[in-house]
């Protein structure tokens, strides 16, 4: 068990940096970089000029999960995601700058960005989660912009699954208990392709599958004053049970914040961070005198505690501490991370892999694996 002791601690001020999970975060994390710099923010979904925030790092992580929102290319977050089991779109996500200012909403059914009706949340409210209709209802009230959130291509994919239900060629790995598509665990296929933000469908090898899987855009900032700050949005599980809602709208879970020791944010299947409360044990590995590296392992032993994953199943983490530091890492292969800060941006593969050779996968998916998804661990940073 790690003791606090921070007067070890060697980091030094990084100064401003913005990172976020999965490589289709850094053009959203691009975008938001002059906010962070103190620049203006235009988020239209909320009244300017009531935040209680003394930093634009809040404005910051805001824009960049509103980018990823409307990047119709992303298949596991805002336009560009994938419905319910039912064809209906849901979305989660969440805000927060320390244990007493956070927000979370799930299930939003009809405003297409959560982290601002969180943030509405947050910072409106004396509450700290709402769910469903009546936070679709709340956003209305605080004249959020609602909108249809399936797109042709969701809805098309949508049919794909469910004609596969229908006519029995479904693949049996997609299978889950309840009879929802869990689907292939994500693989970043990193930037540059056609396949850039599709987590999903180009590394299957099954030619015509219906797209599966899901994944968070989680981000974290520090500015120039060192103030800390956390988002999350996501469509969540592509063809869940109508209701389901992961770890991302979740303090703790899907995100942490610790002013002056750290924040931290986790990816993957939201059944286990939520499991482990994977974000929570990451900052607070950090303020019991761990170092970055240590809070990440932390996370991936209390995976390894959950006995054997399923091949879908997947777990990443960022942690960043209260310098700029940051060190992340994946349960298994198929991870990447954005880094935005004065040194420019850039994608880079996470500090650890824990289960290296273990990719889940079945023969027909492994050759797709990106070549940037063989990353050798690397030592702490
Ligand atoms: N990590 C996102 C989710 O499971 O919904």
């Amino acid at each position: 068990m790690f003791r606090r002791m921070p007067e070890t601690r060697t980091s030094s001020d990084r100064g401003p940096s913005l990172v976020g999970t999965w490589s289709f975060s850094l053009a959203a994390i691009e975008s938001a970089w002059s906010i962070l710099l103190g620049g203006n923010s235009s988020q239209d979904d909320r009244a300017a000029g009531d935040s209680e925030s003394n930093s634009c790092v809040l404005d910051a992580i805001e824009a960049a999960c509103r980018h990823a929102d409307l990047d119709q290319g992303v298949d596991s977050v805002g336009i560009g995601g994938l419905p319910d089991s039912s064809g209906r779109m849901s979305l989660d996500g969440a805000i927060m700058e320390s244990p007493v200012r956070f927000a979370g909403v799930a299930a939003l059914r009809r405003h297409l960005h959560p982290v601002s009706v969180a943030r509405l949340v947050m910072e409106r409210t004396e509450h700290t989660l709402l769910c469903g209709d009546d936070a679709d209802e709340f956003a209305d009230r605080h004249a959020a912009t609602a909108r249809d959130l399936l797109s042709d291509e969701a809805r098309e994919a949508f049919e794909k699954w469910k004609a596969s239900r229908r006519d029995g060629s479904a693949d049996p790995i997609d299978q889950s208990k309840d009879g929802s598509l869990l689907g292939l665990r994500p693989l970043d296929p990193g930037l540059g392709g056609e396949s850039a933000g599709r987590l999903f469908r180009p590394n299957t090898g099954r030619e015509g599958a219906a797209p599966a899987g899901h994944d968070t855009i989680g981000v974290l900032g520090r500015d120039a004053a060192g103030n800390l700050a956390a988002g999350c949005s996501t469509s969540g599980l592509p063809f869940k049970v109508p209701g389901r809602v992961g770890d991302s709208p979740i303090a703790g879970h899907g995100l942490f914040v610790q002013p002056e020791v750290g924040s931290a944010t986790a990816t993957g299947t939201g059944e286990l961070i939520s499991g482990i409360c994977a974000s929570f044990v990451a900052v607070e590995t950090l303020r019991r005198g761990g170092t970055l590296l240590d809070a990440v392992r932390e996370v991936m032993l209390r995976i390894d505690e959950l006995g054997p994953l399923r091949p879908h199943h997947q777990v990443a983490v960022i942690v960043m501490d209260a310098f700029g530091n940051v060190a992340s890492g994946a349960y298994r292969p198929g991870f990447l991370i954005a880094t935005r800060d004065e040194g420019g941006g850039r994608v880079s593969g996470p500090d650890l892999v824990h289960r290296p050779e273990d990719d889940g996968l079945p023969e027909s998916a492994r050759d797709g694996l990106a070549k940037n998804d063989r990353q050798e661990s690397k030592d702490d940073p």
